[in-house]
């Protein structure tokens, strides 16, 4: 085979095989296509927070904007510091990421190469296989229980080529909850030179009483990293910013591979602010649960499956998704796909708004009518 860039035949196969993320559809995108106002559009499709930043979160933005010619402290110490505080570890347990999603790169990058195995399940979020098949590892994928996790047969499936296990809890995009004691367990029972990634980004969604306490047991357990996010309940999406918490030796080695200014200054100040905002955290808890409640008993009264979710997204059991899909944008309303998670029959819908929910459900409506 030519290529038209001929350095490009030289790429890795493993890069070549890479299906590349497809991510929610820009609401700019859609208006560009249908010739709507970007207002008028409804984006449901990418687990993000409705309500907007918090205002201590914007009031740091504008206090740092004027910053923004000089390089952010690499080292992220003031942010490094609070989340150590937060969390009870020490501030090299730490590891900041360009969201969360460079967090789970970056430990591939600092533990799996060719040759390798990464073990996750079926249905489990997409950045596992991409970042896995980016360093030319194998990836082992695990049939879900249910659509969740399968603990027993994931503790099974690893090789002695594993290096990398990885858990979402809650997991995206099917919303599926994981017990704590089960999950303690699996990590208890997981070989001691093999790393678990246990993703937590919708952690700050659970009910306090179910909120996890994953990053306790790094100390009896350093193959465990947990990460986190500032991009769901904090609502800082766009900054990029999120965080892991691992046995220092562990971070040592991630932060050799990170570069050096990952975190920009204007996300490393507003993750700070947010960070103390907890009656906004709370908020959108609570605007979340009363959200999953509306948009499943809307779709009960439509007829259609949802799945209970422990997220701020739900998938929903719509049949021909595609042809749903396409009708809900030409009323204006994105959701996501999930055809590319093995779940064709099924949308994932993020919680927004009360209006936007209502929105969305009378579009659903009329796309099935
Ligand atoms: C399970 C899970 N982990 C990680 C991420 C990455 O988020 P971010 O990079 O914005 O922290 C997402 C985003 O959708 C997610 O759903």
């Amino acid at each position: 085979m030519t290529h038209p860039a001929p350095a490009a035949a030289h790429a890795p196969d493993y890069v070549w095989r890479i299906s590349p993320y497809v991510g929610g559809k820009p609401i700019e995108e859609l208006a560009r296509e249908l010739g709507l106002a970007p207002g008028s559009i409804v984006k449901l499709a990418s687990n993000e927070n409705p309500r907007g930043p918090s205002p201590r979160a914007l009031a740091a933005v504008a206090a740092s904007a004027g910053d923004i010619t000089r390089y952010p402290d690499g080292n992220g110490y003031a942010l490094k510091h609070a989340l150590a505080q937060r969390h009870g570890v020490a501030i090299e347990q730490i590891v900041l990421g360009n969201g969360s999603n460079d967090v789970l790169e970056l430990v591939t990058q600092a533990f799996l190469r060719p040759g390798d195995d990464a073990v996750y399940s079926a249905h489990a979020f997409a950045v596992y296989p991409l970042a896995t098949q980016a360093r030319g590892a194998r990836g082992i994928v695990v049939p879900a229980r249910e659509l969740g996790h399968d603990l027993d047969a994931m503790r099974a499936a690893i090789t002695p080529a594993t290096r990398v296990v990885f858990v979402a809890n809650p997991n995206n995009p099917t919303g599926t909850w994981l017990e704590p004691a089960a999950l303690e367990a699996f990590v208890a029972g997981v070989p001691a030179d093999v790393l678990i990634v246990l993703d937590e980004a919708y952690d700050e969604y659970l009910e306090p009483a179910a909120a996890s306490r994953a990053i306790g047991w790094v100390a009896r357990h350093p193959n465990l990293v947990v990460s986190r996010t500032f991009s769901k309940a904090y609502g800082l999406a766009a900054l990029r910013v999120g965080y892991g918490v691992m046995d220092a030796a562990v971070a040592d080695l991630v932060n050799r591979v990170r570069q050096p200014f990952n975190v920009n200054l204007l996300a490393q100040a507003a993750a700070l602010a947010a960070l103390d905002d907890t009656a906004y955290v709370d908020e959108s808890r609570r605007l979340n649960r009363a959200g999953l409640a509306q948009l499943r008993a809307g779709m009960e009264r439509l007829g259609v499956a949802s799945l209970p979710s422990h997220g701020n997204f739900l998938l929903a059991q719509v049949g021909d998704a595609a042809r749903v899909y396409d009708s809900l944008l030409r009323q204006g309303v994105i959701v996501r796909p999930v055809a590319n998670y093995g779940l064709p029959e099924w949308l994932r819908i993020t919680v927004g708004l009360p209006a936007e929910n209502e929105r969305f459900l009378a579009a659903l409506g009329r796309a099935r009518g």
